[in-house]
Order: C-alpha cells, then sequence, then structure tokens
C-alpha cells in the first residue's frame, strides 16, 4: 500500500514518518518512533497496556489510526510514558512505583503510568473510589492491584510534599 507522510508531536518533538494510512497509532509508535514503551496487550481493547495520552486525555492507541491524530497548533500533543519523566529525573509516580513494587513483570506499567498520569492531572487528590474507578480499564495480572494503589497513594503524598516545599 502506498505510504504518505504525516507529521506527529510527541513528547514535545515534531517527527515526520512515511506510513500507511491505515497504520495504527500504537503501531507507529513502536515501529516508526523507536517508543516501544507502549504495549500490545491484547486484540479487543481490553487491557490498557497501549494507553498513552493526547491532549491530556488517556486514550488506547491500539484503535488509533496514526493519520487521523497529526499535530495542529490545536493539538494532538501526544505523550507516551517515555515522555513521563521530568527534566530527566523520575516523575513521583515512577518513583513510587519502584518503592512500593507496584510493577512486577513491568508489561502493564506504561499503560497504567498514562492513566495515573491523566487522572492525577485532572484531579491532584482523588478518593480512593476515584483511583480504582480510573484504573478500571488497565489489566495486570501480576500485582493484584494493591501495591499500585499504595503507589498511587505516595505519589499523591510526594507531589503534596513538594507544593508545600514550594518545589
Ligand atoms: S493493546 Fe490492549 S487495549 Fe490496547
Ligand atoms: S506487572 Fe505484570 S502484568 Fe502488571
Amino acid at each position: 500500500m502506498k505510504k504518505e507522510l504525516i507529521e506527529l508531536k510527541v513528547n514535545g518533538r515534531r517527527h515526520e514518518v512515511a506510513i500507511e494510512p491505515s497504520k495504527l497509532l500504537l503501531d507507529t509508535l513502536r515501529e516508526d518512533l523507536g517508543l516501544t514503551g507502549s504495549k500490545r496487550g491484547c486484540d479487543d481493547s481490553s487491557c490498557g497496556a497501549c494507553t498513552i495520552q493526547v491532549d491530556g486525555v488517556p486514550m488506547l492507541s491500539c484503535t488509533m489510526v496514526a493519520a487521523s491524530y497529526q499535530c495542529d497548533n490545536g493539538g494532538n500533543e501526544i505523550t507516551t510514558v517515555e515522555g513521563v519523566a521530568e527534566h530527566g529525573a523520575l516523575a513521583a509516580i515512577q518513583k513510587a512505583y519502584g518503592d512500593w513494587g507496584g510493577s512486577q513483570c513491568g508489561y502493564c506499567t506504561p499503560g497504567f503510568m498514562m492513566t495515573v498520569r491523566a487522572l492525577l492531572e485532572r484531579n491532584p487528590e482523588p478518593s480512593d473510589e476515584e483511583i480504582r474507578h480510573s484504573l478500571s480499564g488497565n489489566l495486570c495480572r501480576c500485582t493484584g492491584y494493591t501495591q499500585m494503589y499504595q503507589a498511587i497513594k505516595a505519589a499523591i503524598q510526594a507531589e503534596q510534599k513538594g507544593m508545600a516545599a514550594g518545589k
């Protein structure tokens, strides 16, 4: 199939890629941009391992046609797990996942990170119920989820401490 040139803005950088018009965003990120953090965990939009953010909203990149998310002046800013670190340092949620064992095999972790990041951007102090609800579209086969909740709560506390300290 004939390829077409599209432009995507990912993690703050613009990229031109020549791809088939129907190519999915998940495959474009992984195969054309080398951003392999986002994972394919299912064939039926049920696992959340491919979650990314577009303009802050968590979305399943396995269901998105890349050409429909070309950057324009109004938006379509794509963030993947590779863009979560802040100025080269681990973000609070990344550090907390490490500290609390929120990740075991790690396959689901990038998707969870993006979902949690979107939640905390939208609502810096979510209730337990809001945290559970937000994670309902992400599946993990390893952790049992408890460590993830602990990590998310620790990240919220770390962010609050940082804000109180003026960081
Ligand atoms: S790969 Fe499972 S929801 Fe996208
Ligand atoms: S840590 Fe293995 S699937 Fe979640």
